[in-house]
């Protein structure tokens, strides 16, 4: 177990970046690698019935890994899959639910495509409808008021994000939560920015979707689906193939039990013991002062950025936890963010996958700093300098 210094001066990459890209992915921890490198080493055979030595020791340290995950999270491990990302998680809801004519999803502007394209394009081949809620510009938050008219009968998802990765801004999850539950909804809770920074309650949505390699520290190629254990009996697994078919009778197939069903095809085995490395991190630094550590330094940046002429933060009034949106006057997001990587410090600038977000504010894009608990002060003060620097030269030119 390692203290909190020892855990800081574990990734190797913040030696060379001041990277405040997390929201993108995480930069990945020593043990992290080497959990990765051992898996591949020791046992990097294949998950599932292998009924030799090293299949079963794969089988048995992917689902402690499923445990790993599960309890830190606070769920049954029968509710937990493991998927390839965020993305394919999402897309796994979206195929066991039967959705068609007359059915309604209810999502927000504020979604990362990926919760909004797979809806939208489904939705043009199964029949149901899908209602975009707007949100207010100065804080980010999803419209509660039009939300509620959006959700009626018809309605079987609200799919909505936790903390909208283009603008920082906390959504009302538990208020959308009830909202939904009274109308007979589920909700799709996005927790692809929270998870792993926040210390949230997730077991009380019906699906919850996150990657592995944000926040949680595990590697690319790593995601995970939760779906609560009252609904796991009202989902009929479609994203099939090895491992979630447990049989084919005639021209009928029989579904694995879950987890197993929405684990389709080979799993990323070495991925999935990383992340559940990356868990361990957070365990042992605790998810308490993961929060408060992210929220502090975030807010400095807010801070500092709110001090500089010429800069301006995307919905100032937002509550937020690990993200800083804004642009700079005259300048084009790129260009920025080109800048600040010759000072080796990394930001993103774009629409960050959310062009909605950015069509709704009338904006071509922006310049995005996002926070993980492992940055330090000491490396927001040099994001804040340089900041300074191209404000100033953007004035006097
Ligand atoms: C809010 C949000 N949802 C979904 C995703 C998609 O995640 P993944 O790339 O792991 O599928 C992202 C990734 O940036 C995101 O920020």
């Amino acid at each position: 177990m390692g203290s909190l210094e020892e855990i800081l001066a574990g990734f190797p990459l913040k030696e060379r970046w001041v990277y405040l890209d997390n929201a993108a992915t995480s930069l990945k921890h020593e043990r992290v690698i080497r959990a990765v490198e051992r898996a591949l080493r020791e046992f990097g055979v294949n998950v599932g019935r292998s009924a030799h030595p090293p299949g079963e020791e794969a089988t048995r340290a992917f689902e402690r890994a499923r445990e790993t995950v599960a309890s830190f999270l606070g769920v049954d491990p029968r509710c937990l899959a493991f998927t390839f990302n965020a993305t394919a998680s999402i897309h796994a809801v979206l195929c066991s639910l039967d959705l068609g004519k007359g059915d309604k999803v209810v999502t927000t502007a504020l979604e990362h495509h990926s919760n909004l394209s797979p809806w939208l394009r489904f939705s043009e081949v199964l029949g149901f409808d899908v209602e975009i809620v707007g949100f207010d510009p100065e804080t980010g938050t999803v419209d509660l008021s039009e939300l509620e008219s959006a959700v009626d009968d018809r309605t079987r998802v609200v799919a909505i994000t936790h903390e909208s990765n283009a603008l920082g801004s906390l959504q009302p999850v538990e208020e959308v939560l009830r909202l939904a539950e009274e109308a007979g909804a589920y909700v799709l809770l996005d927790a692809a920015q929270s998870m792993g920074a926040l210390d949230h309650d997730f077991s009380r949505y019906h699906f919850v979707v996150a990657p592995g390699h944000k926040a949680l520290l595990g590697p690319h190629g790593t995601g995970l689906l939760y779906v609560r254990e009252d609904v796991l009996e009202e989902l009929e697994p479609r994203l099939l193939g090895g491992g979630s078919t447990k049989r084919v009778e005639g021209s009928s197939v029989v579904p694995s039990e879950p987890p197993h069903a929405f684990e389709s095809g080979t799993p990323n085995l070495p991925g999935v013991i990383g992340l559940a490395e990356g868990v361990r991190i957070l365990e042992e630094v605790g998810l308490r002062r993961v929060e408060r550590r992210v929220r502090r330094l975030t807010d400095r940046v807010l801070e500092g950025l709110l001090d500089l002429d010429g800069v301006e933060v995307l919905c100032p009034e937002a509550r937020r936890a690990t993200i800083v949106s804004f642009v700079v006057d005259g300048r084009d997001p790129d260009e920025v963010s080109r800048e600040l990587g010759e000072r080796g410090i990394c930001v993103r600038s774009g629409t960050h996958c959310a062009t909605l977000v950015f069509e709704r504010l009338g904006l071509r894009g922006c310049v995005r700093a996002s926070l993980a608990f492992y940055n330090e002060g000491e490396e927001v003060k040099e994001f804040l300098r340089a900041m300074e620097g191209i404000t100033r030269r953007g004035a006097s030119s």
